[in-house]
């Protein structure tokens, strides 16, 4: 299983609706910083794919909320954290782990 159809689903459907802002950013910091902080998850800039994927691996691990929410939490991720899929060729490594070291701000 590598994406949520769900997820995809509804992120599609988000984009059409462009949720609130402030709402999707309190989901966020709700359900993404239960076992880390969110600014953790935000070191790293990510295309639409690899957000989908670091949420998928996040829901393996025991994230826990609605469709809804986890729609509006991509949808703020990719709009706010995103970077150009054109960019960017290599794949996510996802290695780098909390708070860590990889940096690409600066960038973009
Ligand atoms: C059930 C606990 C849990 C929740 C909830 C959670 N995470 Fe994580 N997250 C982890 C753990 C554990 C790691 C470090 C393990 C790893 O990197 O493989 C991590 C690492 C990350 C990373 C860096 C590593 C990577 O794979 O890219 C990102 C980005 C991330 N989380 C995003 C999120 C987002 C976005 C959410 C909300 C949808 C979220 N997390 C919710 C447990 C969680």
């Amino acid at each position: 299983m590598r994406l949520l159809p769900a997820v995809a689903l509804l992120a599609v459907a988000g984009l059409a609706q462009q949720p609130d802002l402030a709402a999707s950013k309190a989901a966020f910091n709700k359900v993404c910083g239960v076992c880390h902080t969110p600014e953790s998850a935000l070191a790293t800039r990510r295309t639409k794919a690899q957000w989908e994927e670091s949420i998928d691996k996040m829901v393996q691990l025991g994230a826990k909320a609605t469709d809804d929410e986890f729609a509006a939490i991509l949808d703020y991720l990719v709009s706010q954290y995103g970077r150009d899929a054109a960019a960017d060729a290599a794949p996510a490594g996802g290695r780098g782990g909390l708070g860590g070291g990889r940096f690409r701000s600066s960038s973009n």
